[in-house]
């Protein structure tokens, strides 16, 4: 894939939020419309194909900082477990496949803290290609491809890696902190 349509993408996602907070309106909407507009320039959609995705690729960012773009799949039926993404947005566009999306309500504990957790789902969503969904720090959430394969694009505030954030078990009601793999 020719780097600069990348570069570009991130330029311009970048610049969304250049006076404002990322929000729903801005890296939620006119985000996803120059995904939608990224994947349909020529040689992406085959680029983004033909990536191998055992494990996530950077497309775009610098390791540890900053927005990221990123390309994950799933060859085999996955499930996650809920999780929120700490103190980052992050914007998942559906490039192929199903995503299963069920985000939820803490209803008690403290947001963005460990300890007890007891989750409500307020929402499931199928991401279907084209379609995306952006989530504001802390939103808890939870991915599932029971029909794969599956590939898309997730665009993240910063490096997850190198953000405290939760991971929750809805059976023992409780969140703990996500061990960084780096
Ligand atoms: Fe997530």
């Amino acid at each position: 894939m020719d780097q600069q349509i990348v570069d570009q993408l991130a330029k311009d996602i970048l610049s969304l939020f250049e006076a404002e907070a990322p929000s729903r309106e801005n890296v939620g909407i006119r985000g996803t419309e120059l995904i939608q507009e990224f994947i349909q320039k020529p040689g992406v959609g085959e680029s983004l194909a033909k990536l191998d995705i055992t494990k996530k690729i950077r497309l775009w960012g610098s390791q540890g900082s900053g927005m990221q773009i990123l390309l994950h799949g799933a060859d085999t039926p996955k499930r996650s477990s809920p999780h929120d993404h700490g103190q980052s947005w992050a914007l998942y566009f559906q490039v192929s496949g199903a995503t299963e999306m069920s985000t939820y309500r803490r209803i008690s504990g403290s947001p963005g803290r460990p300890g007890q957790a007891v989750l409500e789902k307020t929402d499931q969503t199928d991401l279907t290609p084209g379609n995306a969904m952006f989530f504001g720090p802390l939103v808890i959430h939870s991915t599932q491809h029971s029909a794969p394969p599956a590939r898309w694009i997730r665009v993240t505030g910063t490096d997850l890696d190198y953000v405290e954030r939760l991971r929750f078990s809805i059976e023992r009601q409780e969140a703990v902190i996500e061990k960084r793999y780096r």
